[in-house]
């Protein structure tokens, strides 16, 4: 029964062998899906398991944390405390990076993980995730903060997990991004979305249109040009999705296409965007491009920065190649003024009240 099934560990076996840092690399990745597994039991008991909820406390970015944010959280801490394969660890619930004891392992990475992406929606019982990236830790030292502080191009490996109708882990180790789903009988991830391919061009987008009032020119046009349809310059009709999930917008676009935006508004002009580059914008990234599509800030490309601190945040752009182009020129357009119509207090209103 179910022979030829690819587990994901015999899929690690075989995409990292050859070094020693490989043969870890696959372990750590083997204990993460661990971890997953007992966050996707914790998350399917809903109200039936005394984990929904909120908590007085906040985390870092001021959030009021959930019940599941914390236990996730210690999930992963304690996978990466007792696996001996990590060296320090960031999370968004977590202020500043741990070290991991040394005694418990020599650690050749450093672990940055979103526990529970999405968070919002636990109470509905709607989709959400889990972000994680693995870096390589400096070698014979204890790691020090600005060991994490590398641009998301040097990340090892990078994935997610949705716990969704099914459970699905999506990885990549640079080699293309890979989805295994959970078989919760037999309690194996089974490989069964080789080689994910991103759509090129797509007629769908995904966006927070509340704060259109909020947005830069080049995204009004992008959105409002989206919406004019087949009648105006894109020639065809477009659809909107917005799950108010990272991790499940992206494994839809991974899915099918489409296009993810949460770019930097005027909301809190103090704030660069939203979400958080090193534990959401980087992972993602590194996950969509090896998929063949593309992710970018409107004006560069994300896995390029070089971050200033743990929990920066970044605006994020991210889908099918041809689109996220298009994007950025529509930046490039506004930004050396070849384009005034978007400047323009009527398209300002246009925009706010088209259709
Ligand atoms: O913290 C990140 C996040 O929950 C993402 O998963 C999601 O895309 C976004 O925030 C939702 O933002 P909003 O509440 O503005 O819809």
């Amino acid at each position: 029964m179910h022979q030829g099934r690819t587990t994901l560990s015999k899929f690690l076996i075989q995409q990292l062998k050859g070094s020693p840092e490989q043969s870890d690399l696959a372990a750590l990745l083997v204990d993460i899906a661990a971890c997953i597994k007992a966050i996707s039991a914790m998350t399917s008991k809903g109200m039936l398991g005394d984990v929904l909820g909120s908590l007085d406390s906040t985390n870092v970015q001021g959030e009021t944390q959930k019940k599941l944010d914390v236990l996730s959280n210690v999930a992963f801490i304690n996978t990466f405390s007792m696996g001996g394969l990590v060296a320090g660890l960031a999370s968004e619930e977590v202020d500043d990076p741990q070290e991991i004891d040394p005694q418990d392992g020599s650690g050749r990475f450093l672990a940055i993980f979103d526990p529970l992406d999405g968070s919002s929606n636990i109470d509905v019982n709607v989709s959400v995730g889990s972000i994680f990236s693995i870096l390589r830790a400096p070698d014979g030292r204890a790691p020090t903060v600005d060991d994490y502080l590398r641009p998301g191009s040097e990340q090892l490996a990078a994935g997610y997990a949705i716990y969704g109708p099914a459970t699905m882990m999506v990885i990549t180790v640079g080699k293309g991004t890979h989805g295994f789903t959970l078989d919760r009988e037999v309690g194996n991830f089974i490989l069964t979305h080789p080689h994910i391919e991103v759509p090129a061009d797509t007629s769908e987008f995904a966006i927070n249109a509340s704060n259109e009032r909020f947005w830069e020119p080049p995204i009004q046009r992008y959105v409002a040009e989206c919406k004019a349809g087949k009648n105006d310059v894109r020639a065809r009709d477009f659809n909107m999705r917005w799950i108010a999930s990272m991790v499940a917008e992206v494994h839809r676009i991974l899915m099918r296409g489409g296009v993810f935006m949460y770019p930097r508004d005027m909301k809190d002009p103090s704030k660069a965007g939203r979400l958080r580059l090193m534990y959401e914008a980087n992972p993602m990234t590194m996950v969509v491009e090896q998929a063949g599509g593309l992710g970018s800030t409107g004006r560069s490309r994300i896995l390029d920065i070089s971050p200033d601190e743990i929990h920066q945040r970044v605006p994020v752009i991210l889908g099918s190649r041809n689109e996220v182009e298009r994007i950025e020129r529509y930046h490039r357009d506004y930004d050396s003024g070849a384009d005034q119509r978007y400047t323009s207090p009527l398209f300002q209103e246009r925009s706010l009240f088209a259709n």
